[in-house]
């Protein structure tokens, strides 16, 4: 049921608040969070983390490895699974192998998982589906819980597990003494407020839905951010072009001048991620360069920006994750109303299936 949704893209863009509550329920304490289904032992020996996965969801395993450094300073390596199964790794026993799947049956990254098991590494699936392949052959297991999730292009699955690796991050810094009580339970109290950021707000729609008049004449986009928001950028570009079949790149913003630059034209659309809380002047100037080479910039922040053409008001939030959560709905949403105005199937684009089960 579309439940008055246009498409269940939609719907599953507007069910985020309430399926991230759910995802956080019962595992919010008040200096730890409380993964019941892990197995403290599973952490230990464990000196390396490496995520692996695929689409959408090597996105997210990306996010992680910001969080997982920052916060508990463990060495993180971030893998695409069709490239990490052909290329020999190296895999080491005092490495936690992690894989992210909506569905759990993703063939390339069920086998690494396999690989992984074989080298006798300890393995962690954070997963959607219960009983799926994944789940069943890991050691451990998270589940998001972001129901089912119809729409091929993934939005809600995406914003459970990035949610799942904003607490593992604090569960990690707890257990390795890399964060005190204070700031671990700051950030629990950030945590609680991401269902709130992720509401979709009547006037960031209305503005998006206007601006896609326009840019579904694009000749490309760059979606730009830095640190964790350059994993954004690059899911935010991946939701375009699968369903608007626009074509989309996302760069680190401080990479532009190495070469994507040539390509600033005012048919380039520039949709810049600008957090207040993460490295804003360092991004903003990065966006005037583009700017003076004559790119339409799109910029997606709390603070005006005059060299915008376009601009999309984020609120203050207290920290750059719930920025993140807020311009992850932006970004999703631009995709799904170009989309609808391209007239193009939003929940079945062409030549793509939800799950891919083939290699
Ligand atoms: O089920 P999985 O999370 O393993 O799927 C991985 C990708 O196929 C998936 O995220 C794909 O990129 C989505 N269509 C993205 O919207």
């Amino acid at each position: 049921q579309k439940d008055g949704y246009r498409f269940f893209m939609e719907k599953e863009i507007y069910e985020q608040s309430n399926v991230i509550t759910d995802t956080l329920l019962g595992r919010l304490g008040t200096d730890d969070i409380i993964f019941e289904e892990l197995d403290p032992e599973l952490f230990n020996g464990i000196n390396e983390i490496k995520l692996c996965a695929c689409g959408t969801s090597y996105h997210a395993a990306l996010s992680a490895s910001y969080l997982f450094e920052r916060y508990a300073r463990v060495k993180t390596s971030v893998e695409i699974a069709s490239e990490f199964r052909y290329r020999e790794p190296i895999m080491t026993k005092d490495t936690l192998f992690v894989v992210i799947s909506q569905s759990g049956e993703t063939a390339d990254t069920l086998e690494t998982l396999k690989m992984a098991k074989n080298a006798g590494l300890k393995t962690l699936t954070i997963c959607n589906v219960d009983n799926s392949s994944m789940v069943r052959l890991s050691d451990a297991t998270i589940l998001t819980r972001a129901g089912v999730e119809k729409g091929v292009a993934s939005t809600k699955a995406f914003a459970t597990q990035v949610t799942i690796f904003w607490m593992l991050s604090l569960h990690l810094a707890k257990l390795r003494s890399t964060m005190d009580n204070g700031e671990i339970i700051k950030q629990i109290e950030l945590i609680r407020q991401i269902p709130g950021a992720v509401k979709v707000r009547d006037e960031i729609h209305e503005k998006i839905k206007r601006l896609s008049k326009r840019y579904l004449h694009g000749h490309g986009f760059f979606f730009i951010g830095r640190d964790i928001f350059y994993p954004l950028a690059l899911e935010g570009a991946l939701k375009l072009k699968e369903i608007s079949y626009l074509h989309a790149e996302g760069y680190p913003s401080g990479e532009m001048k190495h070469g994507p630059i040539a390509l600033a034209d005012p048919e380039l659309f520039t949709i810049a991620l600008l957090p207040e809380h993460m490295l804003y002047e360092k991004s903003k100037s990065n966006v005037e360069e583009l700017s003076a080479r004559d790119s339409t910039i799109c910029a997606i922040s709390p603070l005006q920006f005059e060299k915008a053409d376009d601009f999309i008001a984020t609120k203050n939030h207290e920290s750059y994750m719930l920025e993140f959560f807020e311009m992850m709905v932006v970004v999703q949403l631009l995709s799904l109303e170009v989309s609808i105005r391209l007239g193009n199937d939003v929940d079945m684009p062409r030549n793509l299936a939800k799950s891919v089960t083939v290699e």
